[in-house]
């Protein structure tokens, strides 16, 4: 392995920093491995607002956690009544920018109010504690808070990303079984309207649970309004009181549910609780973000993914910082967007997606360089592995080599960040995402769970139960044992290749299971594959990612077509389009191929190790011995790309 560059935090840097040195992290990290209980149970303490006590911080029952057990909270408490005795008060919790160039700050004491005055309308419409809702919003202040509302009296909310489509919606509120719908006629994206209510109204039509559809006005466009089910939000509004008590919830009462793609057709729906993942979100907001009271934080992520719900809404809330919240495309209506916003409001942390980045080298640094980002003091990476060149570009051209860069690798199932470097204290190396936080404990190992030598690559695992883990999977808490922690007992399979380094050092190489990450986003191939084949003239299909230079992966999508099926640029195009029908527009395959037959082996599975080097290398090797028909390995080798 070639010994790659290393930065160290700066002195200036580190001597502020909530954990300073290599050895204070490694004290933190010992402390939590030798008495887990005892870390945790401070951390909680310190960190939450409990109305009553846990009789035990930890309880395990494999493959199943709880944490701070008996223990009563409220997050919606902890992110806002908690704050209104002290000077965070008239603070700006949330800086919302709109697309068009619209903007509102709401103080800690505003948010407070509007969250109460959105609980009562839920109550008015007859909501309680175990009930499940639906979010399906742009990025306006509206959305977070729906999710503080229902989190105030215990309701578990699903937010559905705004991309995703009719279809992709419907499948969700069916499975959660929701009683409420919270939209909006529309949000802004690249100076055209979202039309999410009428989006909503395709999906409703088939979800008898839903009671209520409860509608913001954002774009003012106009929408069909069905009587007795639709209601506007801000008419709801007039008549409620602004008083709303924060519900009092066990610890481990449901938060949210979000939905992700596995390796099978159907979504998993993700559950998280309150307590365990509060306290790790925020000791995670602390030590990797570094926040100090004065800091101006910015998540570029969408809240429909995890990323937005732990670190633009729940994180940064519950640490009382100032939390940026912006509407639209990076690049819209010009490339130097992003960056006029951190000029604008003197951004001091940027959270963004390796994606993201490579498209603003693309961009050119012309953009960046237009701008004043000394107000910049670090610098995140999330959702895939980010490489070197583009972690070298973040850091001269956006961090003017002053930022540390914290590379933070987690999942939607983890809830919090697990391995990322605390800036003040560990030195990085560009591509690595470095080491486990205190109470992670991580390993690389062979299908037996035995560790590794350093240098090799093997599945990314974690040892042990951590407070913000998922608890099951909504409604299948046996595929949530056998795919997680029965593959290597004990253990939670995170679906990532991993290698360390000598110096311990995590490198994540991508995931091991037939899940792609197209930027930054979990796509799963079942699921691609089985949208494809509802499509009447499509036979069989097999996905497969190439590498992509800007979003990591692209799809590629092998199509048999059924006798008569048609051919031609128009197929590829309309199923492009279905897929954005049944699934959302960012999963539109990059590239459809038409083949005459699909490689399998002799039970029929599909050789998709076969396409994929096809499509990276477009050289077929390796052993193909178990091939039913090897003449479909030259046909398909020498077949022409199709443009899509
Ligand atoms: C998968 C999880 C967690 C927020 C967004 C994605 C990949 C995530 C990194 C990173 C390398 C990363 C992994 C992981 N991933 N962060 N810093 N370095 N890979 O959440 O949709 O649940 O996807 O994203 O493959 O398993 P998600």
């Amino acid at each position: 392995m070639k010994a790659s560059k290393r930065y160290h935090p700066s002195r200036e840097f580190s001597q502020k920093a909530h954990v300073r040195s290599m050895g204070a992290y490694r004290k933190l990290y010992q402390q939590a491995l030798d008495t887990p209980e005892e870390f945790w149970g401070a951390q909680a303490e310190r960190e939450i607002h409990w109305f009553q006590k846990w009789s035990h911080v930890f309880e395990w029952n494999p493959p199943f956690a709880k944490w701070f057990v008996g223990a009563k909270t409220n997050i919606s408490y902890n992110c806002l009544d908690r704050h209104l005795s002290t000077w965070r008060k008239n603070r700006a919790a949330i800086i919302w920018e709109g697309e068009p160039g619209d903007q509102q700050v709401l103080t800690y004491q505003e948010l407070h109010r509007r969250v109460c005055r959105f609980a009562n309308v839920l109550k008015g419409l007859g909501l309680k504690a175990g009930d499940t809702s639906i979010i399906y919003m742009p990025m306006i202040p509206a959305l977070p808070i729906a999710m503080l509302a229902c989190a105030r009296l215990g309701i578990a909310h699903s937010v559905v990303f705004g991309g995703f489509s009719a279809e992709a919606l419907k499948t969700r509120i069916q499975d959660l079984e929701a009683k409420v719908v919270i939209t909006a006629d529309g949000g802004w994206r690249r100076g055209r309207e979202i039309h999410l209510k009428a989006t909503a109204d395709e999906a409703l039509a088939d979800c008898p649970t839903v009671k209520d559809v409860v509608v913001c006005r954002r774009t003012g466009h106009e929408v069909a309004m069905h009587a007795g089910r639709d209601h506007w939000w801000h008419e709801l509004e007039q008549s409620v009181s602004e008083v709303c008590e924060a519900e009092v919830l066990d610890s481990e009462t449901p938060l949210f549910v979000l939905y992700t793609s596995g390796t099978t057709g159907k979504p998993k729906g993700i559950v998280h609780t309150t307590g365990g993942y509060m306290v790790e979100v925020a000791c995670t907001m602390k030590w990797v973000f570094d926040l100090r009271e004065e800091d101006t934080y910015w998540c570029a992520a969408d809240i429909g993914w995890v990323t937005g719900h732990s670190y633009i809404v729940y994180g940064p809330l519950m640490e009382g910082a100032t939390t940026v919240i912006y509407e639209g495309a990076p690049d819209y209506p010009q490339p130097d967007r992003i960056w006029r916003i951190i000029e604008k409001y003197k951004v001091n942390i940027l959270y963004t997606s390796p994606t993201a980045i490579r498209a603003f080298i693309k961009n050119g640094e012309q953009w960046p360089r237009k701008h004043d980002l000394s107000s910049l003091r670090l610098l995140g990476s999330v959702g895939e592995p980010i490489n070197p060149a583009a972690w070298e570009w973040y850091h001269k051209v956006i961090g003017h080599e002053r930022c540390p860069i914290v590379d933070t690798w987690w999942q939607t199932e983890t809830g919090s960040i697990m391995i990322s470097p605390m800036p003040g204290a560990i030195p990085t190396k560009p591509g690595s995402a470095t080491v486990p936080l205190p109470g992670i404990v991580a390993d690389v190992v062979d299908l037996d769970g035995n560790t590794v030598e350093p240098g090799k690559e093997g599945f990314l695992i974690i040892r042990r139960a951590w407070p913000a883990m998922f608890r099951t999977l909504y409604r299948d808490p046996q595929r949530y044992g056998d795919q997680y922690w029965r593959r290597i007992p004990g253990n939670y399979l995170t679906g990532d290749a991993a290698r360390r380094d000598k110096d311990g050092y995590f490198w994540i190489l991508g995931r091991v299971d037939d899940v792609m990450n197209v930027s930054g986003h979990r796509l799963s191939t079942m699921e691609l594959e089985s949208a494809l084949v509802r499509h009447p003239a499509v036979a069989e299909a097999a996905v497969v990612a190439r590498p992509h230079e800007i979003t990591g992966q692209a799809v590629v999508a092998f199509v048999t077509l059924k006798h008569g099926g048609g051919d031609g640029k128009d197929l590829v195009e309309e199923l492009r389009s279905w897929v954005g029908h049944e699934i959302g527009s960012f999963a539109k395959p990059e590239q459809i191929r038409f083949v005459e037959s699909l490689p399998k082996t002799r039970s029929g599975k599909i050789m998709r190790r076969l396409l994929r080097e096809i499509v990276t290398t477009d050289k077929v090797a390796g052993d193909i011995t178990t091939l039913e028909d090897l003449s479909v390995i030259s046909r398909l080798s020498s077949q022409q790309e199709e443009e899509s």
